[in-house]
């Protein structure tokens, strides 16, 4: 946060309101996220991709990726902004059908729908299936089939296709190198024919490809490397079907900032050198662009969200070296925020109900669970007056947090507060102890 976000007395102040009266309102942890931030982030893609895209001749579907963080608000305000929602389960389409997001904007993704997933989305007519794999094209045709859907009531599809590039944050969130478990591989003429078995079944429209090559990149020459050979495998096809895909999806994965070392992607100028790059190669391969669509996820919702959290023991250890580490636990940790335990992820967090001592001390942020690997920031200085019932801010925690959570160690999962313009609502309720009982049965 800058200094602008703070009162004198160095309180956190959220969309006008100090972290102060949000814990008192709402408890701690809570997931605080600013609606406004989330709303110019996700116009921000709309615009740019648009703009940019029209100057080459074409035109641009952002769908938010779901996964990321999904409610019912979060899906009203993607699509107040334009945007369609991108869910890979039964459940993310759930929520954004709840939200009133016609199913002519939403995609379905999966490595492993079932066909109960599969025939919902066909009932709510979404607007794309993406598939995964050979058999289930077969699969969604035969579920067509079964919904009554013909050749004048098509299914529309893509098809997920691995394009060898290797890019993003952590082996666990790249997505597109061979030897993982999504799409259809480029090799050997996998992926062409994949899109011509889609073309084989009456029932299905095959609208394009679609590839996403990981997670949290920085680098934003990956995405024109990638785009570039699904223009080519567009141009294949055509060579050898006479069909030209009247679309390409060219995935999310777009970094952000977590701690004030990295840089986030930026928007507009990724707009515009992809949509220079795909202009490029469609005028060199003499065909026309097609219709483009990004998913972006962590890079509409990551900065949105601050987690608030209370400070309780604090603890110094003597290391083996003779220096002290502060061990600073939270109320919250692993359940709350699993990134630093599964990807090494780092974050930063600064005191957020005060100042604190100019003078700091070597911390580490744990959480409350029963692990030692739960760490929610390994390295750290924090004030060294930092005592129980401060309250600890930890930026840029909007995405893959709330929507990875657990209740590991029967811990409540927080709620998520939308602030906007000096006031609060909550949008996903904290959970109680009933909410926990309800499912126990025996
Ligand atoms: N589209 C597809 C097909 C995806 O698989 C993903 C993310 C996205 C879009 C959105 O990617 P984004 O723009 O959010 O990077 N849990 C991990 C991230 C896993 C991402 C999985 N797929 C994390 O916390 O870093």
């Amino acid at each position: 946060p800058t200094s602008a976000d703070l009162t004198p007395a160095g309180e956190l102040v959220l969309a006008g309101l100090t972290a102060t009266d949000l814990a008192r309102d709402f408890g701690t942890p809570a997931f605080v996220m600013d609606e406004k931030h989330f709303r110019d982030r996700a116009r921000l893609f709309r615009d740019s991709f648009t703009e940019a895209f029209a100057a080459v001749g074409a035109e641009v579907d952002v769908y938010y990726a779901g996964k990321s963080f999904l409610s019912v608000a979060v899906a009203r305000w993607a699509r107040e902004e334009g945007l369609r929602v991108d869910t890979c389960t039964g459940g993310e389409l759930a929520v954004a059908l709840r939200a009133g997001v016609p199913g002519a904007e939403i995609g379905l993704h999966g490595n492993n729908k079932s066909d109960a997933e599969i025939s919902r989305a066909i009932e709510a007519g979404v607007g794309r299936v993406v598939v995964d794999s050979f058999a289930e094209i077969d699969r969604v045709a035969e579920l067509a089939r079964d919904a009554g859907r013909d050749s004048s009531t098509r299914v529309p599809v893509m098809v997920r296709v691995t394009t060898g590039i290797h890019a993003g944050g952590h082996e666990f969130i790249s997505t597109a190198h061979e030897d993982q478990k999504f799409g259809v591989s480029l090799t050997g003429g996998q992926a062409l024919a994949a899109l011509r078995a889609v073309l084989d079944h009456p029932e299905l429209e095959l609208l394009g490809a679609h590839t996403h090559i990981g997670s949290q990149i920085q680098d934003a020459a990956a995405f024109e490397a990638n785009a570039r050979k699904m223009l080519a495998l567009r141009a294949d096809l055509e060579t050898e079907t006479g069909y030209l895909l009247p679309e390409l999806d060219l995935g999310g994965g777009y970094g952000i900032a977590y701690v004030p070392s990295e840089t986030p992607i930026d928007v507009p100028a990724l707009a515009r050198d992809l949509a220079g790059a795909v202009g490029a190669v469609c005028a060199e391969l003499g065909t026309t662009v097609p219709r483009i669509s990004i998913e972006p996820g962590r890079s509409v919702v990551g900065s949105t969200t601050v987690t608030l959290y209370t400070v309780g023991v604090v603890k110094p250890v003597t290391l083996d070296d003779g220096s002290v580490r502060t061990y600073v636990s939270v109320d919250g940790g692993m359940s709350d925020n699993i990134r630093p335990a599964l990807y090494g992820a780092e974050y930063t967090a600064r005191l957020a109900n005060r100042s604190g001592s100019a003078e700091t001390v070597r911390a580490r942020v744990v959480g409350k669970h029963c692990e030692s690997g739960d760490i929610v920031i390994s390295d750290i200085e924090l004030p060294s007056d930092v005592t129980p019932g401060d309250l600890l801010a930890v930026p840029a925690t909007g995405a893959y947090g709330r929507s990875m959570a657990s209740n590991y160690n029967h811990v409540l999962r927080p709620p998520v507060v939308a602030v906007a313009d000096g006031a609060a609502r909550v949008i996903v309720r904290r959970e109680t102890e009933d909410d926990l009982l309800a499912l126990d049965v025996g």
